[in-house]
């Protein structure tokens, strides 16, 4: 429903661009291409004509989602705690709470500052709700100023153990991942961990590692979920919620991802007749004299390439989507490798 809608507006955005643009040009082809088919393992639950689906974790933890995105919510004696409410979710987050309970939404926690993630805030309607997050999220937040996205009341450094009658929240703060301010939050009594935008059970990251701005902590969270006594885990995407055997799977994949680009960043540092260094480089440099711009972006493509073509051998039928990012996520892991990790190819002639 809300993918055939995302296609409509697609569509119409189109026609509009392409009838500005007749004036001038012909208006660009558009190809479909046609990607593997979906493992089972990540196909989620159906949803229905509502819209939404509310997985019930016990203990009054409930994951809600629209078959895209994923939030929390949690019923205490004396009101909702909500985790997030992307805005493809919206209203839907108040029908799932409505239908399991009459009390109010008093607490709403941002896992971090991302609008497609908070950005149904908004929607809650009480004035009295108290809004928690870290304060690296209020910062970025501040920049922005963003309406749909109101500043938090409470923010914190560490830790925040967030108590509302018989519930328990417990924010953690480990540093930079997916990006600044991105906490981990845990629920004791059902056993949940939700950490956001890092693990996405059943699929490939999404585009550049899930656009993460920190790789080293993005990489280092896998074993910072697996830290925890869990049995359900929330990425706040995409067709299902996850367990530990999910988030031990994506640690094997990120860990082959860096393996095979240091591998292949480390050839392009030797020279191998088709990937040592000045193989790549000197070609480009011959076309394109003193462009320097022009050969980094011929060694970034071709590692990328070889990095992504070895990943995908094994992982192609094991995690969902790894043909459409997996050349993306390579792009990422090797900028990554070059200037977070110092491993730096022919870049290096100390
Ligand atoms: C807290 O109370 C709610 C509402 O009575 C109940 O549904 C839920 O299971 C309780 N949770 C815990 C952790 O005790
Ligand atoms: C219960 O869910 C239905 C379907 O989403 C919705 O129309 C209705 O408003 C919800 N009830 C409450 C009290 O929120
Ligand atoms: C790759 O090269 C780096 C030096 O840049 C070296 O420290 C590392 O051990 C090499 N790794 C492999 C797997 O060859
Ligand atoms: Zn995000």
């Amino acid at each position: 429903m809300h993918f055939s809608r995302f296609v409509l507006a697609l569509s119409f955005l189109c026609a509009v661009s392409a009838h500005v643009i007749t004036q001038r040009q012909a208006a660009p082809e558009v190809s479909t291409p046609q990607y593997l088919p979906i493992p089972s393992a990540a196909v989620g639950p159906t949803i229905g004509a509502s819209g939404y689906y509310v997985e019930d974790f016990g203990r009054g933890t409930y994951m809600v989602t629209d078959g895209g995105y994923q939030a929390l919510f949690l019923v205490s004696t004396e009101g909702v705690i909500v985790v997030d409410n992307p805005p493809t979710i919206g209203t839907k987050m108040l029908y799932a709470i409505g239908n399991v309970t009459h009390l109010p939404v008093t607490h709403f926690v941002y896992s971090h500052s991302h609008a497609d993630h908070i950005g149904g805030a908004i929607l809650v309607p009480n004035d009295e709700v108290e809004i928690i997050a870290h304060i690296e999220t209020a910062n970025l937040l501040a920049q922005v100023n963003d309406y749909n996205r109101p500043a938090p009341h409470k923010t914190f450094k560490k830790k925040y153990k967030l108590k509302v009658g018989n519930q328990t929240l417990e924010l953690s703060y480990k540093g930079a991942n997916h990006l600044e301010g991105n906490i981990f939050i845990y629920t004791p009594a059902a056993k949940v961990v939700m950490l956001v935008d890092v693990v996405f059970p059943g699929w490939t990251p999404f585009d550049r590692l899930g656009e993460v701005k920190n790789v080293p902590g993005f990489i280092k969270a896998h074993d910072q979920i697996l830290e925890y006594d869990f049995e359900h885990f929330v990425g706040g995407h995409l067709s299902r919620s996850g367990d530990r055997t999910d988030v031990e799977i994506q640690k094997e994949y990120v860990l082959d991802l860096f393996n095979n680009c240091v591998d292949v960043i480390n050839l392009t540092g030797t020279d191998d007749p088709v990937l040592g260094g000045a193989n790549i480089l000197g070609p480009v440099f011959a076309v394109n004299p003193g462009n320097s711009w022009a050969a980094f972006s011929v060694y970034l493509e071709v590692t990328a390439g070889v990095c992504a073509d070895k990943t995908n051998e094994k992982w192609v039928t094991r995690l969902a989507g790894s043909d459409v990012f997996q050349l993306a996520n390579a792009q990422t892991m090797i900028e990554s490798l070059r200037i977070d990790y110092g491993i730096l190819g022919p870049f290096a002639n100390m």
